[in-house]
């Protein structure tokens, strides 16, 4: 247990923003030294990795002040991704949705799983955003169009295309996080209903390990036998993957208790695993 607790004070939640974000926000203050920064910072957190950092910033640069913002496809990013491609082993992936409080904390205590921002992309882009001005070739550090209001906006379509990488890549077990606590868990349009499901691949995921967790004190609306993770289950099936679902992991209730300053109830909440072997 102490040294769960280590691993938690340690570690610096990065959190990133999947939320709408509004008008105000501009492109991040710095972003060519953050982004360059990072790349370097991600080499030497992964002994062994290579990649010409100045390379991909020119590409990335280049190609967001080339055209509008609204413009920016997933094509677009197509070069620049080419040079930050990566290997990760199996058995690693960790694919959630509406668990940001709880994704990077597991990933804390379980170092072999990864998550989109373990990746060099993620690591890299994390939290930042970006556009152009309009009639100008240079970021607009003012104000950023929504990304409800954009056909393609860049920051939306560099998240697409590396969260289609990301499941396209994993192999052996995935493990996908699920919020018990909301009103559909799995929703069919959200970054992993829409783009990270579909981008599985039945052939080199050996199983699909689903994990259904309720917040502490409740409620628990969402299940592994009842509601939108039952649509889940089913697409799984006709896709011909193998999954198991647990609800309320036991690890999972703990790492809430940790992270709350209130009393746990963790023992009154019913942990549950079904499988189903193909
Ligand atoms: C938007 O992108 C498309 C395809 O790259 C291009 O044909 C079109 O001219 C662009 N529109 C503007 C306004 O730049
Ligand atoms: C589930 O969603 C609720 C509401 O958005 C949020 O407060 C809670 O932290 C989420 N639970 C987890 C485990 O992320
Ligand atoms: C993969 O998942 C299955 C089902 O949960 C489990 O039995 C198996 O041990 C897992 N394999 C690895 C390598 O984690
Ligand atoms: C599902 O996700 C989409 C895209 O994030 C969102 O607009 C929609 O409101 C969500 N639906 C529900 C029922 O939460």
């Amino acid at each position: 247990m102490q040294a769960v607790f280590r691993v938690m004070n340690c570690f610096i939640v990065i959190l990133l923003c999947f939320c709408p974000l509004g008008e105000q926000l501009g492109t991040t203050p710095n972003i060519r030294d953050i982004v360059i920064g990072r790349c370097y910072d991600y080499m030497t957190l992964n002994p062994g990795t290579r990649y010409d950092c100045k390379d991909i910033w020119w590409h990335f640069e280049t190609m967001i002040l080339r055209q509008p913002s609204c413009n920016v496809t997933v094509e677009d990013y197509h070069k620049m991704f080419h040079l930050m491609t990566q290997n990760w082993p199996c058995d690693t992936s960790l694919l959630w949705s509406k668990t940001r409080a709880l994704v990077h904390s597991y990933a804390a205590v379980l170092p072999h799983l990864w998550t989109l921002e373990d990746t060099l992309v993620g690591y890299m882009f994390n939290d930042l955003m970006w556009c152009r001005q309009h009639e100008d070739t240079d970021f607009d550090f003012g104000a950023c169009p929504e990304w409800s209001s954009c056909q393609n906006h860049p920051v939306y379509s560099l998240w697409l295309l590396a969260s289609q990488n990301f499941a396209e890549m994993a192999c052996g077990n995935v493990t996908v996080l699920l919020n018990g606590s909301i009103g559909v868990a799995f929703n069919r349009t959200s970054m992993f209903g829409s783009v990270e499901l579909d981008s599985l691949s039945p052939q080199r995921v050996h199983y699909v390990n689903i994990h259904v967790v309720a917040s502490l004190m409740g409620p628990q609306i969402e299940s592994c036998s009842q509601g939108s993770v039952v649509e889940l289950i089913q697409i799984l099936q006709t896709r011909g993957f193998r999954w198991t679902c647990t609800d309320n992991d036991q690890m999972l209730m703990m790492l809430q208790c940790i992270q709350s300053q209130d009393s746990c109830r963790v023992t009154k909440l019913k942990s549950t695993l079904f499988t189903h072997l193909n």
